[in-house]
């Protein structure tokens, strides 16, 4: 794993944004795989500021994103699909018609899995942009969830829903179960890009590069991907400086 120590968030984002630039500059028909959380917003800013100043285009990428909170759709300013548009897709080129994520809304759960899956078959990622749980999660693969799983439905952990609980008004709010891609998906993906910021990271980032590579820590699989970056913050470093 490549890993490199940013200084601070907005040099994290900076050195992330050198890595998705390549990929779409060598690729204008490049699959995306994105994630939603606060850590990679500065990320997708300096794909937007690029976007205005330079042209990049994106008329002809297309993007899969990781999970969405099972019950939420774009009429919820919660949902992960709104969090896309409204952090990135409202203000670059790209055809929302290329833009892909579980449908939290779906009547049938498991038949909503199995398409998204079948869909994931067909878009091999370019690159995954991934952040991490403070518990080790990847998208929403808890601890304990098995290396070789495809997108599923997951009950969130308590530690979870109290994280992710600073973006609801409170705690009830936030959704017991969502729609993850599973761990097998994402290290499908040809170029992995993981981003930590905060001191709250520390532990989970010691277990994803120095860490035994156990089911455990989710995100410890990602020591086996062949092309796997990390961008991290001093303060998320700490403890494998
Ligand atoms: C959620 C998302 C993850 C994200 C994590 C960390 O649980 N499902 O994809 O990596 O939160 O979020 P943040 O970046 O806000 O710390």
């Amino acid at each position: 794993m490549k890993v490199i120590i940013a200084k601070d968030y907005e040099e994290m984002s900076d050195k992330a944004f050198d890595v998705m630039a390549e990929v779409v500059k060598n690729n204008p028909k490049a699959v995306l795989g994105l994630a939603t959380g606060s850590t990679p917003v500065g990320l997708y800013k300096r794909m937007i500021q690029d976007h205005e100043k330079n042209g990049t285009s994106y008329k002809n990428v297309s993007t899969v994103n990781l999970d969405e909170y099972a019950g939420l759709d774009y009429s919820s300013d919660q949902s992960y699909v709104y969090f896309m548009r409204t952090n990135l897709f409202d203000h670059i080129d790209i055809d929302l018609k290329n833009t892909n994520i579980e449908n939290g809304k779906a009547a049938d759960r498991a038949a909503e899995c199995e398409r998204y899956n079948k869909l994931l078959e067909t878009m091999k990622q370019d690159i995954q942009v991934l952040g991490i749980g403070s518990n080790g999660h990847i998208a929403f693969n808890e601890p304990g969830t098995p290396f070789g799983s495809v997108t599923h439905i997951v009950d969130l952990t308590e530690s979870t829903i109290k994280d992710n609980s600073r973006m609801f008004r409170n705690v009830d709010e936030v959704p017991r179960q969502a729609f993850t891609m599973g761990l097998k998906n994402i290290m499908n993906a040809k170029k992995i890009l993981i981003l930590a910021n905060g001191a709250n990271k520390a532990r989970a980032v010691y277990g994803l590069v120095r860490g035994d590579v156990t089911e455990a820590v989710p995100a410890s699989v990602l020591q086996l991907h062949p092309d796997c970056t990390l961008v991290c913050d001093e303060a998320a470093a700490a403890l494998i400086k």
